[in-house]
């Protein structure tokens, strides 16, 4: 799946402009500057198919990529950018959420936290409001070559014991590096389940 091709088909700006529900949908979601982008083109093998940027806000829309035919993947602009203006921010938000909360084919959302950060209040909200519509969603943690091992084992705790009391997160952590690959192969596994035959 993977190693077939994989597309940019469509960048989304307003919820009106959806692309049709074609394929079975895998959203990755997460503060602004956590990796998402990053994430999607070490996933697929491609350096620059979705744009990534030391750069906060750099994912201004809901970026769709078609893998193989078979899966689309959706690289979705971060939360939490304090530096976009409060009405860009509001409708990116809007449009996360309302995409999040009513897209019939979204399957999977993997929420991406880096390992380097404290778990933030905007974290947290995406988290309920996934629960409350009962959208599964996974938990990554990004950067993690960037993390000693004694305070990414304590790091990987603490994420645990909170996704543990969502109904609607896997209740085990996945952790990656889209610089070593860290992750990729359990990641790549995972998603080949919702494609598809
Ligand atoms: P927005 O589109 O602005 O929401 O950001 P994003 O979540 O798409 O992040 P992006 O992939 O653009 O990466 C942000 C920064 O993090 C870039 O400078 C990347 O090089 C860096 N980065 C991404 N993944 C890793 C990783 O696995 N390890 C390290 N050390 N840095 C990473
Ligand atoms: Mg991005």
């Amino acid at each position: 799946l993977f190693a077939g091709s994989c597309d940019f088909v469509f960048g989304a700006q307003k919820l009106g402009q959806l692309p049709p529900l074609t394929l079975p949908e895998i959203a990755f979601a997460g503060r602004s500057n956590v990796g998402k982008s990053s994430l999607v083109n070490a996933l697929t093998g491609r350096k620059t198919l979705a744009r990534a940027s030391s750069e906060p806000g750099r994912t201004k829309q809901l970026n769709f990529f078609d893998l193989a035919g078979r899966l689309m993947l959706v690289d979705m602009p971060g939360y939490g950018y304090a530096r976009a203006a409060k009405s860009v921010k509001e409708d990116w938000q809007d449009m996360m959420f309302d995409y999040l909360r009513g897209r019939p084919v979204l399957r999977r959302v993997v929420l991406l936290l880096d390992a380097r950060v404290e778990l933030k209040t905007h974290d947290r909200e995406v988290m309920d409001l996934l629960d409350r519509a009962a959208v599964s969603f996974q938990v990554v943690l990004t950067k993690c070559d960037d993390v000693k091992p004694g305070p990414l084992a304590r790091k990987q705790a603490e994420v645990e014991a909170v996704i543990a009391k969502h109904p609607a997160a896997f209740p085990y952590l996945t952790l990656t590096s889209s610089q070593t690959g860290l992750g990729m192969e359990a990641l790549r596994a995972e998603l080949a389940e919702f494609a598809l035959p």
